[in-house]
């Protein structure tokens, strides 16, 4: 792994709690420039504060990514605020506790997990592509296997259940990957990958999760191998940000191993060209992207 990442500009969202806070702290240590997303302003605060004695810095912006006009607004200051974005690395993610919509009237797991990925990445990947060593990252989960991709009821107006939820997002979030890796021109220097961190039941994930849901994950977290630490997952997803190993590898789902099968679901071509173009119209753009790159 690179240690000196003082030429790196990362975009990390969900980097304000979690693994994804260890990781921006660690990125920034190793120098890195890391502009991490949040809705928590205080979160945020305490973070940029942290970073004031580091090799690099962290900078805040706050934005709730289930809106799809932040996901803009946060797109056109990034733009403005950054030359170059190195990596832009969707780590933000929500399990609901009961079935609610986003303002733009989704499914609040599906616009936060799967659409605002979707939607910043769309907005971005211009301006990923003037980089070296352009990644776009996502952070997934083994939970996906569990799921499927109703395409006829996308959003789970019928039996809602909020593991499925949360499941088909991390689905959606695999077959966005290798969807996105397809439609990449050949000559693009932009590779996309996903991982799953592990169970890390550290993290505040389950906090809108009944009680019982919640005591079953710190019971499950106690059992001898089955949890990840904090620490441990920040390195996986530090893994696929910076290390060169990855710098080539592109469509990839990546577990502890290295690259792994997922669900044949999140692979399936008809599956994810269909998840593709719904995704474009939820959130009113184009579904014939991305534009070839003009270099
Ligand atoms: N924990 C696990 O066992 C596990 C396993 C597999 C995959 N994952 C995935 O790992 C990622 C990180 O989760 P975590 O476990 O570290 O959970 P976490 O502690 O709850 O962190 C989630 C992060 O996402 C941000 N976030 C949530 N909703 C958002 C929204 N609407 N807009 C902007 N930011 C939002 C939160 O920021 P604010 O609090 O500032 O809003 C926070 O920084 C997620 O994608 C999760 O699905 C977790």
């Amino acid at each position: 792994m690179t240690n000196d990442l003082s030429d790196r500009t990362i975009l990390l969202t969900g980097g304000t709690s979690g693994f994804g806070r260890v990781a921006a702290v660690d990125l920034a240590k190793r120098g890195a420039t890391v502009a991490v997303v949040g809705r928590d302003e205080s979160k945020g605060a305490t973070l940029v504060e942290r970073s004031s004695d580091l090799a690099g810095t962290i900078a805040f912006h706050q934005a709730d990514l289930a809106s799809q006009s932040t996901v803009r607004s946060l797109a056109t200051t990034v733009k403005r605020e950054y030359d170059q974005i190195d990596v832009l690395a969707h780590n933000a993610g929500l399990s609901a506790g009961s079935r609610r919509e986003s303002l733009d009237g989704i499914e609040i797991t599906l616009a936060v997990n799967h659409l605002g990925p979707y939607l910043l990445t769309y907005e971005l990947l211009d301006h990923l592509r003037d980089a070296p060593d352009p990644r776009v990252v996502i952070t997934a989960s083994d939970i996906h296997r569990r799921a499927t991709l109703d395409l006829d009821d996308l959003q789970l107006t019928d039996g809602y259940d909020s593991l499925e939820a949360y499941a088909r997002s991390k689905l959606a979030n695999i077959a966005f990957t290798v969807e996105l890796d397809d439609r990449l021109p050949d000559d693009s220097a932009v590779t996309v990958n996903c991982v799953h961190p592990g169970f890390v039941p550290s993290t505040e994930l389950f906090r809108e999760a009944s009680l019982p849901t919640r005591l079953l994950v710190r019971i499950a977290g106690l059992i001898p191998g089955v949890a990840t630490s904090k620490q441990a997952a920040a390195e996986r997803l530090q893994t696929l940000l910076v290390d060169p190993r990855y710098g080539s590898v592109s469509g990839q789902y990546v577990g502890k191993d290295g690259p792994a099968d997922p669900a044949s679901e999140a692979t399936n071509q008809a599956v994810r060209q269909r998840l593709w173009e719904m995704s474009a119209e939820l959130v009113g753009i184009t579904s014939d992207w991305p534009a070839p790159s003009t270099t």
